[in-house]
């Protein structure tokens, strides 16, 4: 489904992609980890075609990703920062991104599950963080794609709102979807992530599943395992 090789991204001086390859062929929930800075948003964007990479190759169901656009429709995308136009109403942006994606959506049953109602006649502008991203996830979750790119969807949520969405993910999933997500709540990644594919210095450090974590790392739980990683790599 995914197939990314030797891909390399600078920020002037600064390397951030050094070589990366990773395959991605599975269905399910797929976790990208990795310390601030990691550049797991900057993996996600070349995805997208979003950020150029420097060199390699990227193939999304097949397809490669540049110089293309069509295989975006098949892509639901969350993006960690979403800078909506303040001056809209939440239903005036939920109805213009479905204009502008032409395809059927499911808001009206997102907007219920995540207890939208209140706020659909208010300017985004004067919303809460956490009701920006619930805005956030119905506009990434109301179409149908069998890809489904989450950069930090946990943002800002009360622990209400992260037990809806885990359930959303996990319906999701069931439904025979591949999930990429990045989160660095790491109970909410341990209870969802079918592997755990960790971003260290511009490589894949660790692609496996969260048992394999704990062997590798000989620590008895998942977050000691992360932390493991990092203080051996000074990270
Ligand atoms: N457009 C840009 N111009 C310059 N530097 C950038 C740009 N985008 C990202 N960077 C830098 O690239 C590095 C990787 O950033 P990236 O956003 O991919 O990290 P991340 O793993 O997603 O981090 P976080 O966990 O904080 O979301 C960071 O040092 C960041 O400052
Ligand atoms: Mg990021």
């Amino acid at each position: 489904m995914v197939s990314i090789k030797n891909l390399h991204k600078k920020f002037g001086a600064l390397v951030v992609l050094n070589g990366l390859d990773l395959e991605i062929n599975q269905k399910g929930i797929i976790a990208i980890l990795g310390p601030n800075g990691s550049g797991k948003t900057t993996l996600i964007k070349s995805l997208l075609g979003m950020v150029v990479p420097a060199k390699g190759d990227i193939e999304i169901a097949g397809e490669k990703v540049k110089d293309h656009w069509n295989y975006r429709k098949d892509i639901d995308y969350l993006p960690q920062i979403a800078h909506f136009p303040g001056n809209l109403k939440v239903n005036e942006l939920i109805r213009m991104i479905k204009d502008l994606r032409g395809k059927d959506a499911r808001d009206k049953e997102l907007i219920e599950f995540f207890k939208l109602e209140p706020f659909l006649d208010k300017k985004l502008n004067n919303l809460s963080g956490g009701s920006k991203q619930k805005v956030n996830l119905v506009l990434c979750f109301m179409f149908d794609s069998p890809l489904i790119i989450l950069d930090e969807p946990t943002s800002g949520l009360d622990p209400v709102s992260l037990l809806r969405l885990r359930d959303l993910i996990q319906q999701e999933k069931a439904k025979g979807k591949t999930i990429l997500i990045t989160s660095h709540i790491m109970s909410f990644v341990e209870e969802v992530a079918d592997r755990i594919v960790f971003l260290l210095e511009g490589k894949i450090y660790f692609n496996g599943t969260v048992s394999e974590l704990k062997t590798s790392t000989g620590q008895p739980d998942f977050e000691h395992a992360i932390a493991n990683i990092l203080t051996e790599n000074n990270a």
